[in-house]
């Protein structure tokens, strides 16, 4: 069997936490697409001197492996905003297209989370998810996930971060940050994870059983 879950939307809204967890519901195999360029990003980063170069970043694009995405290094910020930057170069996004879209189509169910997969990458996917929060929610999540590792960092430097990538992710030309017309919207401002995953299982099951019709 063929299905495609495709989820996206802006920074921390739970687009992960959803995807994992239906899949592990369904037996999908899941790809958190973020990561693909977080790699390209801090990995283009390392070896520039601060300004990334295009070309090289390509070049790291092409040649990413599995390996690449296992860096415990790549939840943090800095990978973040190095993401955001080459996720803006048209030929970076070209390199990584295929994969995804294998992934996608594979025997036996993909969930795919990210910011252009009901638009670019699988507009034909079966279910489309678009996970927002409140800007304030995210942060706060966020800030959560990454304060453990880092005591000093704020609620307001998250949510400046989380806002600059939300502006570059949704103003670039190329495959820009926006809900696809068929995505359902799915606000987890007030709901819980569990909630959450509930709200996007029933949508799946739905549309399973309408193919079996
Ligand atoms: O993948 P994305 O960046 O969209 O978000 P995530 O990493 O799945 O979620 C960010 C944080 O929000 C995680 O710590 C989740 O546990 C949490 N979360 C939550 O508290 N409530 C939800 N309904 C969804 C996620
Ligand atoms: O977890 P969070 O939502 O904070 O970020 P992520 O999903 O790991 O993505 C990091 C960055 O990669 C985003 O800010 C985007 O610039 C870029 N990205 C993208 O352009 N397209 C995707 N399909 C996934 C991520």
């Amino acid at each position: 069997m063929r299905f495609t879950v495709a989820i996206d939307g802006p920074a921390a809204a739970g687009k992960g936490t959803i995807g994992r967890a239906v899949a592990r519901e369904y037996g999908f195999a899941h790809l958190d697409t973020g990561l693909l360029y977080r790699a390209v990003g801090l990995a283009a980063l390392e070896a520039s001197d601060g300004v990334i170069d295009p070309v090289l970043a390509e070049r790291i694009a092409t040649e990413l492996t599995e390996d690449d995405l296992a860096r415990p290094d790549l939840r943090g910020s800095r990978a973040a905003r190095a993401a955001s930057k080459v996720a803006a170069l048209p030929r970076v996004r070209a390199a990584l297209l295929d994969f995804q879209r294998r992934f996608a189509r594979r025997e036996g169910g993909a969930v795919l989370d990210g910011r252009d997969i009901g638009t670019v990458i699988c507009p034909e996917a079966e279910v489309k998810l678009f996970v927002t929060a409140s800007e304030e929610t995210r942060a706060a999540r966020r800030h959560a996930e990454l304060s453990a590792a880092d005591p000093a960092l704020t609620v307001g430097q998250v949510l400046a971060d989380l806002r600059s990538r939300d502006a570059r992710d949704s103003q670039r030309a190329d495959a820009p940050l926006r809900r696809a017309d068929d995505a359902v919207l799915l606000d987890t401002t007030e709901l819980s994870i569990d909630a959450a995953v509930a709200e996007a299982t029933a949508l799946i099951r739905a549309r399973i059983e309408q193919g079996r019709d």
